[in-house]
C-alpha cells in the first residue's frame, strides 16, 4: 500500500469499479500521486487528476518514473512535426526557424526555438519580433518544453501570453490492436486518387450535421476508411470548419508533403469522419493530424478506425513510430489516443506577443 513518502512520486491504483457474477471489475489509473488521505487518494493523470476512495483500491503502488526523451530526440520529433505541416513562408535564425502561413494556425505561424540563434537569447526574440512584424503578424513562439524553458523565461519577462499547453504524443508502431476499433471490412481502405468522387457526396461540415438525427448502429461500423493522396473538397470544408477558414497558405500547409494520406469516412454519401497522416522525419515519423468524427457519428469507434488504417499507411511507407499533437484539455482526444496506446513525449505552449 501506498504511504505519504510516495506523494510526488509515479504509482498505479488497481480500484474496484464494481462486481459481475459475484467478481470485482477493476479499472486501473496511472498518475502522479498529488494526496493522499485517510479516505481518498488523488493521482494526476493524462486525463486531468483522479479522486479515488481508499475503500475501492484494491492494489496501489510506486512504479518507475517515466524516461525523459533526451534534447536531441525532442529537437528531432520536433523538426519532424515541422516537415508534416510546413509553412509556405520559411526564414531561419542561426538554428531557429521563423514560421508564416497566412495566419492559419499557430504551429505554421510561430518561430521555433530550438538550438543556436546565433545571437544572445534577447536579441533573437528581438529579431523574432522584428521579422513577425515585416509579415504584418503577431510574434508567436512555440516553446517544447522543457527544452526550450530559457525562451519562455526571457518570454514570462516580456509579457508574453501563452495558450493552453499541447501535447506531443508518440507511440510505436504497428499500433497495438484497440478495443475501440471495430475490425476493418477486409480491402475497405483503399488508395484513390478521386477521393469522395462517388456522386451525390454531401459537403458535410461538422456545423451543419451535429443536428442529424442519431443513425443506426451498423451503418457506421460498415463505414469505409478511403485513404488518398489528396483531400476532397467535402474534407477540405471539415478541415476550414475546424481551423477558422481555408486561405491559400492553407492548402500548402496540408498538401506540400511528399508522404501524405487523407482519410475520409462516407456514410450514406455524407462525409463523417477525416484525418490526415503523414510520414517525415528521413522516414521515421507518421504524423496524425486533423482527425476529427461529426458530433452525430462519434463514438462509434470511427476516430479509432481512421487512426488504425493511417497507422497501417504509415507502417507499409516505412514509419516506425507515430506522433500527434493534441490540447491538453481535449478530454475526448487525449482519451481516444490513450486507448490507442500513445503517451506524452513532451508539451509545449504557444506564446503570444503582447500588443
Ligand atoms: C476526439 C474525436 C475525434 C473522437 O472521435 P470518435 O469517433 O468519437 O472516437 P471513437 O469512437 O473512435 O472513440 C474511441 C475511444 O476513445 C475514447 N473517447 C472518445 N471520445 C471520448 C469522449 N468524448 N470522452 C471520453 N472518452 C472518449 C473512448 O475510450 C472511446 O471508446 P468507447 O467509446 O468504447 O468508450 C471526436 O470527439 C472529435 O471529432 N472531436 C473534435 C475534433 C478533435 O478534437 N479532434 C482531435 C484533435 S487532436
Amino acid at each position: 500500500m501506498l504511504r505519504q513518502q510516495d506523494v510526488g512520486h509515479r504509482i498505479v491504483v488497481r480500484r474496484i469499479v464494481g462486481i459481475r457474477e459475484g467478481r470485482p471489475l477493476f479499472s486501473d489509473a496511472l498518475g502522479e500521486l498529488v494526496e493522499l488521505s485517510e479516505t481518498h487518494l488523488t493521482l494526476s493523470t493524462a486525463q486531468g487528476q483522479v479522486r479515488v476512495p481508499v475503500a475501492q483500491v484494491h492494489r496501489a503502488k510506486r512504479v518507475p518514473p517515466t524516461r525523459r526523451p533526451t534534447a536531441a530526440a525532442v529537437v528531432a520529433l520536433e523538426r519532424a512535426a515541422d516537415e508534416a505541416w510546413p509553412a509556405p513562408t520559411r526564414a531561419q535564425l542561426g538554428d531557429w526557424l521563423l514560421r508564416s502561413a497566412d495566419g492559419w494556425t499557430g504551429r505554421a505561424n510561430s518561430a521555433l526555438p530550438i538550438g543556436d540563434p546565433d545571437r544572445p537569447l534577447a536579441a533573437a526574440v528581438d529579431a523574432v519580433e522584428r521579422w513577425y512584424a515585416e509579415q504584418g503578424q503577431p510574434p508567436i513562439i512555440n516553446t517544447p518544453l522543457p527544452l526550450a524553458a530559457p525562451v519562455g523565461a526571457e518570454l514570462d519577462a516580456r509579457g508574453w501570453a501563452a495558450r493552453p499547453p499541447v501535447l506531443v504524443q508518440t507511440t510505436p508502431l504497428p499500433l497495438r490492436p484497440s478495443p475501440a476499433s471495430t475490425p476493418v471490412v477486409p480491402g475497405a481502405a483503399t488508395a484513390t486518387n478521386e477521393p469522395g468522387a462517388a456522386a451525390g457526396h454531401h459537403v458535410g461540415t461538422v456545423a451543419e450535421q451535429s443536428g442529424t438525427a442519431a443513425a443506426p448502429a451498423g451503418r457506421w461500423s460498415s463505414a469505409v476508411v478511403e485513404l488518398s493522396p489528396a483531400p476532397s473538397a467535402e474534407w477540405l470544408a471539415v478541415a476550414a470548419g475546424r481551423k477558422g477558414g481555408l486561405p491559400d497558405a492553407a492548402r500548402h500547409v496540408l498538401t506540400a508533403v511528399d508522404q501524405v494520406r487523407f482519410a475520409h469516412v462516407y456514410v450514406d454519401g455524407t462525409l463523417v469522419a477525416v484525418g490526415r497522416g503523414t510520414v517525415t522525419g528521413q522516414g521515421r515519423w507518421l504524423g496524425l493530424s486533423l482527425i476529427e468524427v461529426l458530433p452525430v457519428a462519434r463514438r462509434q469507434g470511427l476516430a479509432g478506425r481512421v487512426v488504425h488504417e493511417l497507422a497501417a499507411w504509415g507502417v507499409s511507407a516505412g514509419a516506425t513510430h507515430a506522433f500527434l499533437q493534441v490540447e491538453q484539455h481535449n478530454t475526448a482526444a487525449v482519451a481516444l489516443y490513450q486507448r490507442l496506446g500513445f503517451t506524452t513525449h513532451h508539451t509545449y505552449l504557444t506564446r503570444v506577443a503582447p500588443d
